[in-house]
């Protein structure tokens, strides 16, 4: 059968800018943790709405070292959406603390507040509302929670760079935001990399530390620290990918609006709450036919990935430690029906129309 048309999941923007500024580093002499990265952080602060950007060596390492700055160690209890790539979850393990997992709501797949009061124990200390495919949580009822039982939150924005919550950009609407710059997210630095967003001095100050060994002066440590830096050429691409974050994630959003007018009568489209600013970092569809769909779309050349097929509270990698012995009704149906169809800045109207029209055809045929 002839393909059409290949058209890949997501595609990581490159430029001429991009790769002068990596030239400009290379010549500069200066390679960690300089000039670079100070401006990069600025400037990742100013567009979050906060003071302070610690920029750190991934998304995990965001999280760990927050973990870490907010001395949550051994018998203290994270509780974590279970719907989400497993870094939400390990580096909780990492600091010795135990993840603990709620279900999620049914129009935004994101952590449901109402199950998080019964998960509150006393060992409780954070919880980690993951902003999921570029989608708000709830933050109001989050934030509500955390007051009344005196807990950290710790936003998992590793997925929703620009993503509003009533206006105010996400990230800075928790004590902590945490962020990625894998290459498949909206801004990457081209490699691993990630931030840690606070208004907080005192916890920006402890990762500034922990990130770079513990460091007070050249040689002297008052923490155990790590090294989980940041380099000169990964703040350089950021800074460029910083500037043209808000035309590609409207780019996005048409790109949604698009989809949602083709598909909203054959599958169920991602919805956008009157109180969110979505980014889709991924658009995701549902339908109990997921992968006979995934079938046929991969053998007219479209792309598709399911974020994910394992929720984490049944990854062997943590029933292994843990013996989670538990159901969330809807984190695993919709682990069985959720699948991310193409979408990136650069998708053209001709490509969204061929795969909304392959969706079309194998639901038409298939009826
Ligand atoms: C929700 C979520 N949390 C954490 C991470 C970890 O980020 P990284 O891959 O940069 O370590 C990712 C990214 O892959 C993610 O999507």
């Amino acid at each position: 059968m002839a393909k059409e048309m290949n058209i890949p999941l997501m595609k990581v923007h490159m430029d001429d800018d991009i790769k002068k500024a990596v030239l400009k580093v290379l010549d500069s002499g200066w390679y960690i943790l300089h000039e670079k990265v100070h401006e990069f952080e600025e400037k990742f602060a100013k567009f979050c709405g906060v003071k302070n950007a610690v920029c750190v060596a991934s998304g995990t390492a965001a999280i760990f070292l927050t973990l870490r700055a907010l001395n949550i160690k051994q018998s203290d209890e994270v509780i974590v959406p279970s719907f989400s790539f497993i870094a939400t979850a390990t580096p909780i393990m990492e600091v010795g603390a135990k993840p603990v997992f709620v279900d999620i709501e049914t129009r935004t797949y994101t952590i449901d507040p109402e199950k998080i009061k019964d998960a509150v124990t006393r060992r409780t200390k954070a919880i980690m509302p993951v902003h999921l495919y570029g989608h708000p949580a709830n933050m109001d009822k989050i934030l509500k929670i955390a007051e009344e039982n005196d807990l950290y939150v710790v936003e998992d924005a590793c997925q929703a760079h620009g993503a509003e919550y009533k206006k105010q950009k996400i990230g800075g609407i928790g004590h902590v935001g945490c962020f990625s710059f894998y290459p498949s997210k909206n801004m990457t630095v081209c490699g691993d990399g990630g931030a840690v967003v606070t208004n907080d001095e005192e916890i920006a100050e402890k990762v500034r530390k922990l990130r770079d060994h513990g460091r007070l002066d050249k040689y002297v440590f008052d923490l155990k620290g790590y090294n989980l830096r940041f380099n000169e050429i990964q703040a350089a691409i950021g800074i460029e990918q910083l500037e043209k974050l808000s035309k590609w994630n409207e780019a996005r959003r048409r790109i949604a609006k698009m989809y949602n007018q083709a598909l909203d009568d054959l599958v169920t489209t991602p919805i956008e709450e009157s109180w969110a600013r979505h980014v889709y970092h991924l658009y995701v569809i549902r339908t109990k036919k997921r992968d006979e769909l995934r079938d046929f779309l991969s053998r007219y050349g479209v792309s598709t990935l399911v974020h994910y097929p394992v929720p984490i509270h049944m990854q062997p990698a943590i029933t292994n430690i843990l013996g989670v012995q538990q159901t969330l009704k809807n984190t695993e149906k919709f682990a069985k029906e959720v699948l991310s169809i193409p979408m990136y800045p650069g998708l053209t109207e001709r490509e969204v129309e061929y795969v909304s029209g392959k969706i079309r055809e194998f639901f038409e045929g298939s009826n």
